[in-house]
């Protein structure tokens, strides 16, 4: 019984058992297998996105990106803008309590430098379905090449708890594909 002194006073300096020590082993090798391997998922799996981060004032965020959209609007959606820029200008995404905005529209296989940032709280951009994750702090641009490689509509959604309207923060990115109109 567990509850009894053990028969030998001194158990710990008994020789270790040798399947105990090969699994510490394995799961020490496998350890260190999935450490480095978070390297290698940058290049072979897209994941680990790299990405520019500057400082910023949260209301010059705010000028930019509405300055952003005043130019490329194209119309709008339940009263948030839909912003068409040109292929590879910097593109603007601003999140705040609670929404992302405004929508954006891109186009198919070509990149633009998305910039991301908060005027209040922290927020988490969470791209579906393609499942990109980003922490979207105020006071810090995130600059993120994106080179959208499929059309569609994809919803954007807050991952980090912001408050009571947190489940209703959600914004969206139409990627169009030209060419396929065109033809
Ligand atoms: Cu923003 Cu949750």
């Amino acid at each position: 019984m567990a509850v009894t002194s053990p028969e030998r006073r001194v158990w710990w300096n008994e020789p270790v058992e040798r399947v105990e020590l090969i699994w510490i082993g394995v799961a020490l090798l496998w350890g260190l297998f999935m450490f480095f391997f978070m390297i290698a998922w940058h290049f072979i799996g897209g994941q680990n996105l790299s990405n520019e981060t500057y400082r910023v004032v949260p209301s010059a965020y705010q000028d930019k990106v509405d300055a952003f959209a005043q130019k490329y609007q194209v119309g709008e959606e339940a009263g948030t803008p839909v912003v068409r820029p040109p292929a590879g200008v910097d593109v603007y995404l601003l999140a705040r309590l609670w929404q992302w905005w405004p929508v954006l529209q891109l186009e198919k296989g070509q990149s633009y430098r998305l910039h991301l940032s908060s005027v209040d709280w922290q927020h988490g951009f969470s791209l579906q379905p393609t499942n990109i994750n980003i922490q979207v702090h105020p006071g810090y641009e995130h600059v993120v090449v994106l080179t959208p490689t499929e059309a569609g509509e994809f919803g954007i959604i807050c991952n980090e708890f912001c408050g009571i309207g947190h489940h209703t923060m959600t914004g969206k990115i139409i990627v169009v594909d030209s060419k396929a109109g065109a033809k």
